[in-house]
């Protein structure tokens, strides 16, 4: 048995040694369990299979996989981290944002779960999980901005520190990997189409079409990425013959990357901000590290690219957000379902 550390009943100010993490926002069920900060087991089990004939997630069927699952995978996160059941000092959880089905799943089980080892639930924000993910492998200095890239948000923060967040920019409409999933679903490429996409782009020419660089008026940071999905449609009925499809690939794909690194280069420049990390599934866009590694060499500055594993959605960002927040004293929050839920206020010094 471990130290569990001090424990008062409001959550507070506790250090909390061994946390059982459980992430099921959107359609990735997974549970991890972090010492500290060190990861000690990340299991994550995804539904692509079951949306894919859907072309997007299905929140009904989202929920229900996670209800089918959780216990397993809990087990599984316990068996693979070498600690008891005993051993855990308290269950973080994510509370939002999320689909409310899915989420309900996760809570239910931590309280559960909670209620029986006699430790303390911690509800945990989605995105604050992946803007500090880049702490889980590397000791990144703050400030730093997080370009938070993935199926369900597209947005930048700045982290001043770990609680302290303002947002630079974030997208009006759909995300970056919506555009890649709509895009993909077009081009007959089947879901998540992101990967399909980046792979037939490496044949592609980058200039072979002009599609559009998203903007909105009055806001040079704000993202939109609607307008580009629109354009593709749009000349996909328009062209007489079929198109080389890498050609297209590689033109909507600049489209997108072009965007992403325009208000991270600006937002590093405005701020003084030498230090960049991309989290979320569209971070594992090769075209997008790329361009941020060549960006970040002819500027210079810190480029931090999280593991997958630890980039898509998964337990390990909740439970060591958990441990970060109780290691600086940082008041936990409830866990309670939330689908619409903020960060940061934006700071509209950035642009
Ligand atoms: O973070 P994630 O696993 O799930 C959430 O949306 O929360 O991100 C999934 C998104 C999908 O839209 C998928 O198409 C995209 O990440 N993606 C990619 C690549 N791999 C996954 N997008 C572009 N290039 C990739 N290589
Ligand atoms: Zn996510």
């Amino acid at each position: 048995m471990t130290d569990r550390g001090q424990r008062d009943g409001a959550g507070r100010g506790r250090l909390a040694v061994i946390i059982l993490g459980i992430e099921t926002s959107c359609d990735d069920t997974s549970a991890a369990v972090v010492r500290d900060h060190a990861v000690l087991s990340n299991v994550v089990s995804s539904q692509d299979e079951i949306h894919a004939a859907y072309g997007g997630v299905v929140p009904e069927l989202a929920a229900r996989r996670h209800l089918e699952s959780i216990q397993s995978i809990v087990s599984r996160a316990i068996a693979g981290s070498g600690v008891d059941y005993t051993d855990i000092d308290a269950v973080a959880v994510t509370r939002g944002p999320g689909l409310v089905g899915s989420l309900l799943v996760g809570l239910a089980t931590a309280e559960g779960l909670a209620i029986r080892l006699g430790v303390p639930v911690i509800g945990v924000s989605h995105l604050e999980g992946h803007v500090l993910s880049p702490l889980i492998e590397s000791e990144v200095e703050t400030p730093f901005l997080c370009l938070l890239v993935s199926g369900g948000h597209t947005a930048l923060y700045l982290v001043k520190q770990v609680g302290e967040y303002a947002e630079i920019a974030s997208t009006r409409d759909d995300s970056a990997g919506e555009a890649f999933d709509k895009a993909s679903k077009m081009l007959g490429l089947g879901y998540p189409g992101g990967r399909a996409i980046d792979t037939l782009a490496r044949g592609g020419r980058i200039d072979a079409f002009p599609f559009p660089r998203g903007r909105v008026r009055g806001d040079d940071m704000a993202l939109s990425f609607s307008g580009l999905k629109t354009a593709l449609w749009d000349f996909l009925r328009s062209v007489g013959e079929t198109p080389a499809i890498p050609d297209v690939c590689a033109s909507f794909q600049e489209a997108i990357v072009d965007v992403l690194m325009d208000r991270c280069l600006r937002a590093m420049e405005n701020l003084d901000v030498p230090r960049l990390a991309i989290a979320g599934g569209v971070s594992a866009n090769s075209r997008l590290r790329a361009r941020a590694a060549e960006m970040l060499a002819e500027r210079g500055g810190t480029l931090v690219l999280p593991s997958l594993a630890y980039c898509t959605d998964n337990a390990a960002m909740i439970a060591t957000t958990a441990a970060l927040r109780s290691a600086r004293n940082l008041p936990h929050q409830p866990p309670v379902a939330i689908a619409r839920l903020p960060l940061a206020p934006r700071l509209a010094s950035a642009a």
